[in-house]
């Protein structure tokens, strides 16, 4: 991997540089943004962190789009952030015209980029740039069920005591309050979660799984969480750079998989060196069913301004 593209120097693009710089996950890490000189700002602090960390990564900055010229992966991030009280779908407008004018710049200057979507409503931001490019959706997919899962494996852990290493989760449907996390494929160790915790339990994590980014944006106020969506940005990027063939629920454009085309929505998919590989599709239980069809169609509604 030589060259990767991060659009949007706000918290979680500058967060997610300075990972994949420590990762060295390329030689090249590139940061833009429209604001004069934050870009450029953010990356040189990035790159004067290089001698401790010990990475020979170079990071750059800067306000003009050519700038991601030959990029091999463009991590989108840029747009208007939520705040507290509103939902992700309240952003769509303001950033579905942003990401419109990146995709042009993206079309254009990474013609061979896969694009790795994080801007909210992520969902149907998935899918705009999937359509508007006409590219393979192998190329195209967001970032949502890796940080939902990740949030979820976090409260099993305080709840229960037990190693983070040891706990697997997994989040499918709408990076929105109709998420559904898969508490019936959640395992510790492979023992299955209700061995250790009461149903009740288990519904409060369910319930503060979907809550998670609101109740950051919450605390924090003015602005919404970065650490982990950009540690989750991270582990998307290198089971790519690396051909991991992880599997890792992310938005994908569905075609004829859970029942639905032209949908972009968090599923378990493989994660390798074509990017989005496939889409694995699991027998789900009749409520699992019902709430996935629920969520499906929640991003149909915001979809159907998207074309
Ligand atoms: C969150 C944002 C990234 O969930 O949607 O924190």
């Amino acid at each position: 991997m030589k060259k990767i593209t991060i659009i949007g120097a706000g918290r979680v693009g500058e967060s997610a540089a300075q990972i994949l710089a420590n990762e060295e996950h390329a030689h090249e890490i590139v940061l833009l943004d429209i604001r004069e000189g934050v870009a450029r700002g953010t990356a040189l602090d990035i790159q004067e962190s290089a001698t401790l960390f010990g990475f020979d990564c170079r990071v750059t900055g800067d306000e003009d789009n050519s700038a991601m010229e030959g990029s091999d992966i463009v991590i989108v991030t840029a747009g208007l952030p939520r705040k507290p009280g509103m939902s992700r779908s309240d952003v769509l407008d303001a950033n579905l015209e942003v990401v419109r004018g990146l995709t042009a710049d993206i079309m254009r200057y990474a013609p061979d980029a896969k694009v790795i979507m994080v801007t909210n409503p992520v969902d149907v931001l998935t899918y705009a740039v999937w359509k508007q490019t006409g590219w393979d959706r192998s190329r195209v997919f967001g970032l949502s069920g890796v940080l939902d899962a990740a949030r979820m494996a976090s409260f099993i852990a305080l709840e229960t005591g037990f190693s983070i290493k040891d706990i697997t989760t997994m989040v499918l449907g709408g990076h929105g309050d109709s998420m559904v996390p898969m508490s019936r494929f959640t395992t510790i160790n492979g023992i299955p979660l209700d061995t250790f915790l009461p149903e009740e339990k288990i519904q409060q994590i369910v319930d503060r799984t979907r809550n998670g980014g609101a109740e950051i944006l919450a605390l924090k106020k003015t602005s919404s969480a970065n650490d982990s969506p950009a540690a989750a940005v991270a582990t998307m990027v290198d089971a790519v750079c690396n051909n991991r063939k992880r599997i890792l629920p992310c938005v994908a454009i569905l075609e004829g998989e859970y029942e639905h085309s032209d949908l972009a929505i968090g599923v378990p998919v493989i994660l390798g060196n074509r990017g989005m590989e496939q889409v694995i599709e699991l027998q789900l239980s009749e409520t699992e069913h019902r709430q996935f069809q629920e969520s499906a169609n929640q991003v149909k509604k915001d979809l159907a301004g998207v074309s």
